[in-house]
């Protein structure tokens, strides 16, 4: 007679142990090549079965619904089954899901000021991807707008670490629900740390010119708040800074991030940062010393570098790195997957996948922040459109009818994922289809311009790596054909609305624009629009700020969006209409022509003037800056006490009427300007701020407060202190010194 097997589960698999008890089980029964393929993740729309089989990847990105399913069956065939990380770059909304809700860019979210609103949007993103079957999203972005040529502006909260901070905290609140056992929540990641931002010229991933003290004074405020508050995991940038990589910067990544910070989560490289080193940027001679330098530096997750697998191990076979070299990372990433609970359950695409991605629910969510990111920035009066007034509108322009352009980087059709082409038209709604649906006219549409078209890049189609290059664009001549048609429909109407902006092709990652000028026909198309003596409506859809031509400064309006998202052409026929009133206020400021750049508000004071020659350096709309349909006015700001020490609060009042006849939500913006500082600093900074609702003829007296302790520079040494002497708190609806009201303090 044969005794009949006992198997007992490995230590590891028993949810009873603690996390630490279990990673230290595991970690002891894997060979070197599962520690190495544990801190890779590789592109799922490549061979899963040698990712997974061979390489025993920890973590796959950018994976099809199908892919998903196939991943996991792999995984079953492991020695260890351990369960794999799935992420994706889930910006805003689900991306690149079929059907699900794409909300405005985070530009375009940053215009509500509205951290509430932010997490809750991140909450049903995350509720969307979770069900799925994707752990993990690449988001959000903390880099801090600078040269408005970059690509990616749009991926950001705008230009002040303040707001950026409010914004991305919200977002990882969102994202992480009640923690990461709870089966909604997804990993939330800010990236991209730190300083990527700081471009030269707006060129991606180029060297930036960024001193410590200038990162500790505004680009990593918002990540050590993040860290501090328990953002799982973080992405490195892609530049070089002072001759060193990101990725091997042991100063930001070990004494900053994990020293300073006492961040315990995930670091992950960007794109093949590990490779970029041999082959871009050229400072390792090739994979294994790559390998082993972004080891070194305490890089956990090594995304999308296939070379590091076999780079990794010839560095330990050449002893640039000893065995053990990749417990400390593969026993990080091992924890993520304990605290999200994967052991226990994979979180496999669920049944009630159909009832939540993309439901009513998120849908009025989506709306409900698309009124809010759109921007008025000027209004002659004629906005809102009064019924009686008109009879019919021509709905003019490349953009009005352009559905997946709508939805900006990072969606459907923006060129990450190869699997959908585009979210469901019938789920968009443009600005023609809203002013169809709510308008109460005859609406016309006139196409008016065409914006450009794309060539084969001379430099090749990919890079190095395999990876595709983007075309070149090429601006369309202005069409007189097309014009003469808009022109026709624009003499026979009472309104012109002109959508215009900018196109997927001039944005993102590798797509800085030379120029902040509209493409192609669209300049051309909007002079004789203007010319034509009818009120037109400019619609601004695009990405980033742009400059706009002189004729339209005789428009009637200027509205903008930031890639509005699915809603967004509803939510600009209602602000249009007046159904809703205007709320947002910009985030980042508007440059009256490129060569201002850079435009941001908060500067560091101390140079000749404040022109130049030829052009003012005030930008055309500024930071904060925002129209409602009704007039606001400040007055009596006052402070409780005026002599503070540096352990007290600030307190103020200041009364805000709506002296006009239309609702408003009112955005009271406080700023900080310390009068005299050690080391130069900029003139004011924004601290604070609180949105109020006012009914026509209502007055509030709105209570501001600050701890002194917000009142800080960095000191020469590169230390954040308060330093005691006079400042003064501003108060008003921007950032512009004239609507600002003063009231001066002193910290002994
Ligand atoms: C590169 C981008 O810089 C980053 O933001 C993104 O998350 C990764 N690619 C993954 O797609």
């Amino acid at each position: 007679m044969t005794s009949p097997t006992v198997t007992t589960a490995p230590p590891y698999l028993d949810p009873a142990l603690s996390i630490p008890e279990r990673v230290a089980d595991l970690l002891g029964r894997m060979t070197l090549e599962e520690k190495i393929g544990q801190m890779l993740q590789l592109d799922a729309r490549d061979d899963l079965d040698d990712h997974i089989l061979r390489r025993n990847v920890g973590s796959i990105l950018h994976t099809s619904p199908e892919r998903i399913l196939r991943a996991n069956e792999l995984t079953a065939q492991t020695r260890l089954q351990i369960p794999l990380l799935v992420a994706e770059d889930c910006i805003h909304g689900h991306s690149f899901w079929p059907g699900a809700t794409i909300y405005p860019t985070q530009l375009g979210m940053a215009a509500s000021w509205d951290a509430e609103l932010v997490e809750r949007v991140a909450r049903a993103t995350a509720e969307e991807v979770a069900v799925t079957g994707i752990h993990w999203t690449f988001s959000p972005v903390l880099c801090i707008s600078r040269d408005l040529r970059w690509g990616r502006v749009g991926e950001t909260f705008g230009e002040d670490p303040f707001l950026i901070g409010e914004l991305a905290s919200a977002m990882v609140r969102g994202y992480q629900g009640d923690g990461l056992d709870d089966p909604t929540a997804v990993l939330a990641t800010a990236k991209h740390f730190a300083g990527y931002s700081e471009t030269q010229g707006g060129r991606d991933a180029s060297e930036a010119d960024i001193s410590r003290r200038k990162l500790r004074s505004w680009f990593l405020p918002p990540f050590e708040r993040v860290a501090r508050e328990g953002c799982r995991s973080f992405m490195l940038g892609y530049q070089t800074m002072d001759g060193v990589p990101i990725t091997t910067n042991e100063w930001l990544l070990s004494d900053v991030l994990r020293g300073e910070w006492d961040y315990t989560g995930t670091l992950i490289t960007d794109w093949d940062n590990v490779g970029r080193m041999v082959w871009e940027q050229r400072v390792q001679p090739d994979y294994p010393h790559a390998s082993a330098a972004a080891v070194t530096a305490g890089n956990d997750m090594i995304m999308n570098t296939p070379g590091f697998f076999e780079g990794a191990l010839d560095a330990v076979a050449q002893g640039l790195l000893a065995e053990d070299a990749f417990d400390v990372a593969a026993a990080r990433i091992l924890t993520l997957k304990f605290e999200l609970g994967l052991f226990e359950d994979p979180r496999l695409p669920r049944a009630e996948l159909d009832q939540v991605v993309g439901s009513a629910e998120h849908t009025a969510l989506n709306l409900e922040i698309a009124r809010r990111s759109v921007v008025l920035l000027e209004n002659d009066g004629l906005l809102p459109v009064q019924p009686a007034d008109v009879r019919r509108v021509a709905v003019v322009g490349p953009l009005a009818d352009d559905a997946q352009n709508q939805l900006g980087d990072w969606a459907g059709s923006s060129g990450q994922a190869g699997w959908l082409d585009g979210q469901p038209r019938d789920m968009i709604t443009t600005v023609l289809d809203g002013l169809r649906q709510i308008a109460p006219w005859e609406v016309s549409y006139s196409r008016g311009a065409e914006i450009l078209t794309l060539a084969p890049n001379p430099a090749g189609a990919t890079f190095p790596d395999g990876q595709p290059r983007p075309p070149v664009v090429q601006p369309s001549a202005p069409d007189a054909e097309l014009i003469a048609e808009a022109v026709a429909a624009a003499s026979n109407s009472d309104v012109v609305v002109a959508v215009v902006g900018d196109r997927i092709e001039l944005v993102g990652e590798g797509r800085s624009t030379a120029t902040l000028e509209l493409v192609g026909g669209q300049i051309a198309m909007l002079d004789a629009l203007i010319a034509t003596g009818k009120p037109v409506v400019v619609v601004l859809l695009a990405s980033k700020p742009l400059v706009l031509p002189a004729s339209v400064q005789r428009a009637a309006a200027v509205i903008w969006a930031a890639s509005p998202g699915m809603q967004g052409g509803r939510a600009l026929a209602e602000i249009i209409t007046g159904a809703v009133e205007p709320s947002g206020r910009l985030p980042i400021s508007f440059a009256r022509h490129v060569g201002q750049q850079p435009t941001y508000y908060n500067q560091i004071r101390g140079q000749h003037g404040d022109r130049y020659a030829d052009l003012t350096q005030s930008p055309a709309w500024a930071f904060g800056e925002g129209l409602s349909y009704t007039r606001v006015e400040y007055a009596d700001l006052e402070l409780s006490s005026t002599g503070l020490g540096v352990a007290d609060t600030i307190v103020g009042h200041v009364t805000v009427t709506n002296t006009g006849e239309r609702p408003v939500r009112e955005t009271v913006q406080v700023y900080v300007r310390d009068a005299v500082t050690s080391v130069s600093w900029t003139d004011k900074e924004l601290k604070t701020y609180r949105q109020v609702d006012l009914a026509p003829g209502e007055t509030a007296r709105v209570r501001v407060e600050l701890p002194v302790a917000e009142c800080t520079i960095v000191d020469a040494a590169g230390i954040r202190r308060v330093e005691p002497g006079v400042f003064e708190l501003l108060v008003g609806p921007s950032s512009r010194d004239e609507v600002l009201l003063a009231a001066e303090f002193t910290v002994a």
